[in-house]
């Protein structure tokens, strides 16, 4: 395929290392293959709006590796397909799907390089179908994309946790408290299970498990009478208690998914209620987001940004770049998209977390019951 320019965009949440991920595509494409590179702002919304578009040179990514958030901007409200605008000042959803294909042929782009997690990957599919040729990144803090062993932004965000219940462990210890602390992931717990086990938590609660008020408690006043009398508890935003639901914020705008969020006061309400252990709640939020990526993401990110422009020279559009054992390879978008990559109970940093006596929401017995029947291979 013979190719003279790319495009290169951001899309949804930021993260860690999507900087480094820009730099390298865009001194690949010019170093290796003397392409020109056009800087898309603010995620797909770029490709809608006129006037959002810029050339992108070695110059304009010096100094960026170590630059946490994304210098091209970016939204998690411009699905092409689902466009909210505003109308009279009433909000209408449109198709401007034609409109984006139409724009990127204007622009002369011969492929792009879109920088995204599950939601713009989807995007990224579905304007495939209708003639974009494309090459997807792997990027979300929440690590909860299939075929790849992991994204960039995940480690960043895990240490950034880890820190911060170190930092916890000195505060409830000095209280005799029990504090919970809520971090990110939605639907997967990846980040609460990795960061709880390197920050010493004693209970960690991911959506996978739906958890166990009775079992939590008997953790805390186990420690209590083994003379530790505080306690670390670590919960995903995505973790709900059994027989109960998601918590989610009550701000929800127009155009973007429900916002979760809410579950360590509600853990803490239900823990005041049958007990009288004092109990504090800290939400890490954006901090997770924010700031220099680690060393291993920038290194990933460096390695994605590179091969994502050697797969277009190639011509293997319509694939994402992934991590296998320790090498870089393409998976179809497809593929990464079919099924959100969520924490396998029968893995073995369960047993692991099992074998630390760290209580995982529930009973032992009930965690490996369910880790049996959902590795159970289908009838
Ligand atoms: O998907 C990344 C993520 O940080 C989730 O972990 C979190 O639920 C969500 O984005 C927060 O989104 P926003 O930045 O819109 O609040």
């Amino acid at each position: 395929m013979n190719i003279q320019r790319i495009g290169v965009l951001t899309g949804g949440g930021d993260c860690p290392g999507l900087n480094a991920v820009i730099r390298s595509v865009v001194k690949t494409a010019i170093n290796e293959y003397q392409w020109e590179v056009l800087g898309i702002e603010d995620g797909f919304e770029g490709l809608i709006q006129p006037g959002k578009v810029r050339p992108m040179t070695p110059a304009s990514v010096r100094g960026i590796l170590a630059r946490g958030g994304t210098i091209l901007g970016t939204t998690n409200r411009a699905d092409p397909f689902h466009y909210v605008v505003d109308v009279d000042g009433a909000q209408k959803t449109f198709d401007v799907s034609d409109d984006v294909i139409r724009h990127v042929q204007v622009l002369g782009i011969d492929a792009l390089v879109v920088i995204g997690g599950d939601g713009s990957l989807r995007i990224t599919h579905e304007l495939i179908q209708k003639g974009l040729k494309a090459v997807g990144v792997p990027k979300t803090i929440d690590n909860d994309l299939e075929c790849t062993n992991i994204t960039f932004g995940f480690d960043t965000a895990v240490n950034t946790a880890t820190e911060a219940l170190d930092k916890l462990h000195t505060t409830a210890e000095s209280h005799h408290r029990a504090i919970i602390l809520e971090v990110m992931g939605r639907d997967a717990g990846w980040i609460a299970l990795k960061a709880g086990i390197a920050g010493d938590a004693d209970v960690i609660l991911v959506p996978e498990i739906p958890y166990n008020v009775a079992a939590v408690l008997e953790k805390l006043h186990n420690r209590n009478r083994s003379g530790a009398k505080y306690s670390i508890i670590i919960a995903a935003e995505g973790a709900r208690p059994e027989n109960g639901e998601t918590v989610y914020q009550a701000h929800h705008e127009v155009g973007a998914a429900r916002r979760m969020g809410g579950v360590g006061e509600v853990l803490a309400d239900q823990i005041r209620a049958r007990s009288p252990i004092e109990v504090r709640v800290t939400v890490l939020g954006h901090l997770q987001r924010g700031g220099k990526p680690s060393s291993f993401d920038r290194l990933l990110a460096t390695r994605y940004g590179a091969m994502a422009v050697h797969l277009i020279k190639e011509g293997q559009l319509g694939h994402m770049v992934a991590l296998s054992d320790e090498r870089i390879v393409a998976v179809p978008i497809a593929d990464a998209i079919a099924r959100q990559k969520l924490v396998p109970l029968d893995s073995d940093i369960i047993r692991a977390a099992l074998g630390l006596e760290i209580c995982l929401g529930h009973q032992r017995e009930f965690v490996e019951q369910l880790a049996a029947h959902r590795a159970e291979p289908p009838a």
